[in-house]
C-alpha cells in the first residue's frame, strides 16, 4: 500500500460534509491531520459543535487535531444555509434521543484555525492538501498570513463554483463562493496548484432512493446508523434533496482525490465575482491575458464517471472506519 496522502479539512458541516468526512477517515488513501471549521452551512459555533461531534462518532479511536476559524467571511456578512441543512447542520438528526449533541461543544475547541492550517502545512516532512469543503475564508486567511509556508501544500482541493450548470444559490453562484467571493478569487490567484470541484460535476452525484441508508442503518456499529439516519432524514426532510435527492458535493472533491481517473479535467485560469450584483460570487474562466497576473490555471473536474463514484462513495461508507491509520 502506498503511503497515504496527508490531508487538511476545512469544513463547514453541514450534511454533505459530514459525509466527505466520513469517505475521507473511511479511506487508507488518505491520513487526516486536522480538521478545521468555518462559518457556512451554519454558524461557527453549530459547524464547531458538529466537527467534534462528528469525529467521535466518525473515528472514535482516533485522536484528530481541531480548531475553529473564522465566523464571518472575510469582507461580509455570513450567509447560511438552515433550510438546507436543518438548524443543527445535520437535518435535525440531533434532536434524535440516540444522537443529542451538547451546543457549547465548541467552546472547548481552539480558535486557532488559521495557524493550525499554516502550521500543518508549513511544518509538514510530506506536502499536505488541504481539501477545502466551505466557504474558503479560513484557507484565504492563511494564505495571506503566511503564503510561504502555505507554498509547502501539495495542492488545495476546493468543493465550489460552477463552470456551466448554473447557481444553486443565484442563478450564477454556487453557495461556498457567493458566501465568501473574495476567499474564493484569492485562493484560485494565489498561485497555488487548485483543484476545483463545481456544480458541473456535482449535480450529477447523488443519492436518490433508500438503498443506501437502509444499507447503513442495518449495520451494527454506531458510525454506519448515524449516516444511514442522516441519509434518510436528509432526503426525507429535503434538506438538501431535490426531490429526495440528496447531493454528494463534499464527497465528489474527496472523489477527486481518491479516484482522479473518474473525473475529467480541464485548466483554467479563474476569477469569482467580487461585487454586489447578481453575479456575486459566480466563477468565471477568464482569457489567458490574466495568466500574467501571477493567476495560474486551476484543475477543473468538468464530467464525472457519476454511477462509479457514487457507488464508490457508498462502498467506502458501508465499509466503514475499519482501517487503521
Ligand atoms: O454548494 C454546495 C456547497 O455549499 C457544499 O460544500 C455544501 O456543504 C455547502 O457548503
Ligand atoms: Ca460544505
Amino acid at each position: 500500500m502506498p503511503t497515504s496522502i496527508p490531508v487538511l479539512i476545512d469544513t463547514d458541516p453541514g450534511v454533505d460534509d459530514a459525509l466527505a468526512l466520513a469517505l475521507a477517515l473511511a479511506s487508507p488513501e488518505l491520513s487526516v491531520r486536522a480538521v478545521t471549521t468555518v462559518a457556512g452551512n451554519v454558524d461557527l459555533a453549530t459547524a464547531t459543535a458538529n466537527a467534534a461531534y462528528l469525529l467521535r462518532i466518525l473515528a472514535p479511536d482516533r485522536e484528530i487535531r481541531l480548531a475553529q476559524g473564522f465566523a464571518q467571511p472575510l469582507a461580509r456578512e455570513l450567509v447560511t444555509a438552515e433550510e438546507v441543512h436543518g438548524s443543527d447542520g445535520l437535518a435535525g438528526i440531533t434532536s434524535h434521543d440516540r444522537w443529542r449533541r451538547s451546543s457549547t461543544e465548541s467552546l472547548d475547541v481552539p480558535a486557532d484555525a488559521v495557524d493550525v492550517i499554516i502550521e500543518e502545512v508549513g511544518t509538514s516532512a510530506e506536502p499536505v492538501t488541504v481539501i477545502a469543503l466551505g466557504p474558503l475564508t479560513n484557507v484565504a486567511a492563511a494564505l495571506r498570513r503566511d503564503l510561504s509556508a502555505m507554498r509547502r501544500a501539495a495542492a488545495i482541493v476546493v468543493m465550489g463554483g460552477s463552470l456551466h450548470a448554473g447557481g444553486n444559490v443565484t442563478p450564477h453562484a454556487e453557495f461556498n463562493f457567493y458566501v465568501d467571493p473574495e476567499a474564493a478569487d484569492l485562493v484560485l490567484a494565489s498561485g497555488l496548484p487548485v483543484i476545483v470541484t463545481p456544480l458541473d460535476v456535482t449535480h450529477q452525484l447523488a443519492v436518490s432512493d433508500e438503498t443506501v441508508e437502509s444499507r447503513l442503518l442495518s449495520l451494527a456499529d454506531p458510525r454506519g446508523a448515524f449516516l444511514g439516519e442522516l441519509i434518510r432524514r436528509a432526503r426525507a426532510e429535503q434538506f438538501t434533496g431535490r426531490g429526495g435527492k440528496l447531493l454528494l458535493h463534499d464527497p465528489a472533491a474527496v472523489g477527486t482525490m481518491l479516484w482522479p481517473e473518474l473525473f475529467t479535467m480541464e485548466s483554467h485560469h479563474l476569477t469569482v465575482d467580487c461585487g454586489d450584483g447578481d453575479p456575486r460570487g459566480a466563477m468565471r474562466p477568464t482569457t489567458d491575458d490574466d495568466a500574467g497576473k501571477g493567476r495560474t490555471a486551476a484543475q477543473v473536474a468538468v464530467d464525472v464517471a457519476a454511477d462509479a463514484v457514487v457507488s464508490r462513495i457508498v462502498e467506502r461508507l458501508v465499509a466503514g472506519g475499519d482501517k487503521s491509520d
